[in-house]
């Protein structure tokens, strides 16, 4: 039996877990706050479904879960190591991102002010390589402890081990659903090196008349350029950027350029191009179009938003439209970046 401390609760509502606001109910739910709870509810829990939510905002639900859903709630900044140049710290998983973005900010540590106001918790950062402006988490990663459902045991998984990509980690693919991420480890700068390479960083930076940026000049620019596109999940649920940005080759691309002049695109140093989903979507029509209680945000086209009481299958079949209207015109398949349940 587990502990009487430990509150199981059933039928529960997610609504307030996930920031897209889907009213969906899980069979179980149960928050935890160490490793030693995590494990009692992994073992007692052993032939039910299990689900690990962090901040829930990268999740999209379209039914009721139907077993345990554990919420991450491990809290926690700790300085481990500390040399003239750098320091490490540790993370609980449960910490919210942009506190600790903030935290880090105010003590001077370089490395992830351009992460600044990225929803969710440190523990599911690795899991999809958060990244905007530049900057990506596996860049300033050190290690991080993950719990094994299997054998009930906690390992330690360096940068290498956790095989980093474009919104991409071994969470997404070995490793899905057998571990929970319970602490992160980040190298961070105490002589940052400022990057401030993206476009908008530096046009942000000029309108506030700012020359020689500090980090904290870079966390305010990035919160100013986030708050004017992006939706706020209070206001309008939503879970970021709802499609990663498509890698073709490189003919592929020199075709649709012949054909859409305007059409953005990033070369990679693989020899392929990143496209920018946000203007194919765009292109595409859709930018401020909604279908049912779901619409293309009117800002950012790469971010599918709720327009109050949408269900889990309303985003979803936007979704399905968006890709295939995007796949007509330009023969691109999108694929969603979001988790979808
Ligand atoms: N664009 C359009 N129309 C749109 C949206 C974008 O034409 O509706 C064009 C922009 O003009 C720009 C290009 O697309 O030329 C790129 O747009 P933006 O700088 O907004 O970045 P993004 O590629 O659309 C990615 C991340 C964001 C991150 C930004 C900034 C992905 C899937 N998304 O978006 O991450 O904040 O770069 O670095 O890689 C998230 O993951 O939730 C997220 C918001």
């Amino acid at each position: 039996m587990v502990q009487n401390y430990m509150q199981i609760q059933q039928q529960y509502s997610l609504l307030r877990y996930n920031t897209f606001g889907i009213d969906v109910k899980a069979k179980y739910f149960m928050a935890f706050h160490t490793i030693d709870e995590l494990a009692e509810a992994i073992a007692y829990f052993k032939n039910e479904d299990k689900l690990i939510l962090g901040g829930g905002s990268n999740i999209l639900f379209t039914k009721d879960f139907n077993g345990i859903v554990l919420k991450n709630e491990i809290g926690g900044i700790e300085l481990v190591h500390e040399t003239a140049d750098e320091v490490i710290i540790k993370i609980g998983a449960g910490q919210n991102w942009h506190q600790l973005v903030m935290y880090c900010v105010n003590n001077g540590w370089g490395g992830i002010e351009n992460l600044a106001l990225i929803p969710g918790n440190a523990g599911a950062a690795p899991m999809q390589n958060i990244g905007a402006y530049g900057v990506e988490i596996k860049d300033v990663f050190y290690n991080l402890t993950a719990f094994s459902f299997d054998d009930g045991v906690c390992y330690q998984l360096d940068n290498a081990a956790c095989n980093f990509g474009y919104r991409e980690s071994i969470f997404k693919k070995e490793l899905k659903h057998k571990v929970a991420i319970t602490e992160v480890c980040l190298r961070l700068q105490k002589k940052p090196v400022i990057n401030s390479s993206y476009g908008a960083i530096n046009q942000q930076l000029e309108l506030m008349g700012i020359q020689t940026p500090a980090i904290a000049d870079i966390a305010r620019a990035v919160i100013q350029i986030r708050s004017s596109k992006l939706p706020d999940p209070s206001v309008a649920g939503n879970a970021g950027s709802f499609f990663k940005n498509p890698v073709i080759s490189l003919e592929h691309y020199k075709a649709l350029l012949q054909l859409h002049p305007g059409i953005v695109g990033y070369p990679l140093n693989t020899g392929e191009v990143k496209l920018a989903a946000g203007w194919l979507i765009e292109a595409a029509g859709w930018k401020g179009k909604s279908l049912g209680n779901a619409a293309v945000h009117d800002k950012q086209a790469l971010v599918l938003v709720n327009k109050g009481n949408a269900t889990g299958s309303d985003v979803l079949a936007l979704s399905r439209e968006v890709i295939n209207t995007v796949d007509e015109k330009f023969g691109v398949l999108l694929q969603p970046e979001v988790n979808i349940y």
